[in-house]
């Protein structure tokens, strides 16, 4: 028999090399293209993340510039995508499903592309294939993309049909970069293998949305919410925290596979979360949110001393992307609206060095049968 390791879930196995983001799952500690993820999300616009990711650089001016537009200018979707999403929220269906199709169906019509042209056109149609769903959705007209407007405030205005606040872009923005990339977590993986078969950009993404879709992955946010606001009625959040782990079910929004820490993605988002609350006069359901936090981890402590559970970015996302005004229904949706400039960076480059992603499954079958015909059984 062969020689072969079996590492269930591939804990701890690397696959690949990458420059788009490094992670210190002991000390909380996550550089997305260089840059410590803090010093990213507040300083850049998604734009010059993704520009960052795909060139290994900032852009200049004039390339951000050119890069902005260039991104505005395909946010347009056809009338065969405008009738997938109406159908999709006739139906019903989550928003990733809706993601799903839309991103599968946006690149009809825009004859034979490039890798290249394939993820600009992703990226900048994302927002506008979930906020035109939402709009069908709710019943209304999709709000048609503003070229002038950058690519999360044109999110939040076609959501909304108003031009969004200066703090609520910026909130929206800082969580943009901070979920870009995050090593190879299970989407970006799906990702990677679908185009390590030389198939094409536009599947991996597919592939990508229904990866990040899980609860164990991008689906915690909706429920931290609703887990948030039950807690800001009661008021008593040891109650519901003792409550949800006596019945065997995990607590939304903690825990890690990678950081045996606070994940650092959740400093970044509870300090946008803090500004954004205390600028606009609404803290109180903030403070809910960070008392939570702290009673949630003592008991954890107990309930798991050896795992050293603490809050995953889910937490602070479901505050933050509520209070800029983003509807539960869409958290996982809009993390993807960030994380496909992660998966695409991630295509690019598996394809400059290329190898087909194919791992083994241990037998455990049966050996050995003999055949009995159907009508002996
Ligand atoms: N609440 C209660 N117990 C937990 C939790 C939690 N949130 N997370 C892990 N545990 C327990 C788990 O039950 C297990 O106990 P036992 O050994 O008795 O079965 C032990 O801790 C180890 O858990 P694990 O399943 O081996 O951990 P994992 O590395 O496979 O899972 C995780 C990581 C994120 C899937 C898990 O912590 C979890 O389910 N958290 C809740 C869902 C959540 O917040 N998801 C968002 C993930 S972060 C987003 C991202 O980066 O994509």
């Amino acid at each position: 028999m062969s020689n072969e390791v079996l590492s269930r879930g591939l804990e701890d196995v690397s696959v690949a090399e990458t420059r788009l983001s490094q992670i210190d799952g002991e000390v909380g500690e996550l550089t997305i293209g260089g840059f410590p993820v803090d010093e990213l999300a507040v300083n850049a616009t998604y734009e010059e993340s993704v520009f960052l990711l795909l060139h290994d650089r900032l852009p200049s001016s004039e390339e951000l510039d050119d890069f902005r537009s260039d991104l505005a200018a395909r946010r347009g979707i056809g009338d065969e995508v405008h009738a997938v999403l109406q159908r999709a929220a006739d139906e019903q269906k989550p928003a990733m499903d809706a993601l799903r199709m839309g991103a599968a169906a946006a690149t009809l019509g825009t004859g034979d592309e490039d890798v290249d042209e394939d993820i600009r056109r992703i990226v900048a149609v994302f927002p506008t294939i979930v906020a035109t769903y939402w709009r069908y959705l709710q019943d209304e007209d999709p709000v048609e993309p503003r070229a002038e407007f950058s690519h999360a405030k044109n999110y939040l205005y076609m959501l909304n049909g108003v031009e969004p606040t200066d703090d609520e872009v910026r909130g929206l923005e800082t969580y943009l970069n901070t979920v870009i990339d995050h090593g190879l977590n299970a989407s970006t993986f799906s990702a990677r293998v679908v185009v390590s078969t030389e198939s094409d950009v536009v599947s991996a993404v597919t592939a990508a949305v229904g990866t990040l879709k899980g609860p164990l992955h991008g689906g915690a946010p909706g429920p931290v919410l609703d887990m948030l606001q039950t807690v800001h009625e009661s008021g008593n959040p040891e109650e519901y925290v003792r409550e949800t782990l006596a019945a065997g079910e995990r607590l939304m929004g903690f825990g890690h596979r990678v950081y045996r820490v606070r994940d650092p993605r959740a400093a970044v988002l509870s300090e946008a979360a803090e500004r954004f609350y205390e600028a606009s006069d609404d803290d109180e359901f903030f403070q809910t949110v960070t008392s939570f936090e702290d009673v949630a981890v003592d008991i954890l402590e107990e309930h798991k001393p050896d795992r050293r559970l603490q809050t995953n970015v889910e937490f602070y996302t479901a505050a933050l992307l509520h209070g800029v005004g983003v509807p539960k229904e869409l958290f996982t949706a809009t993390f993807g609206i960030s994380r496909v400039g992660g998966w695409t960076a991630h295509c690019r480059e598996q394809l400059e060095d290329n190898r087909l992603i194919r791992p083994r499954a241990r037998y455990v079958g049966e050996n050995d049968r003999t055949w009995t015909p159907v009508s002996n059984r």
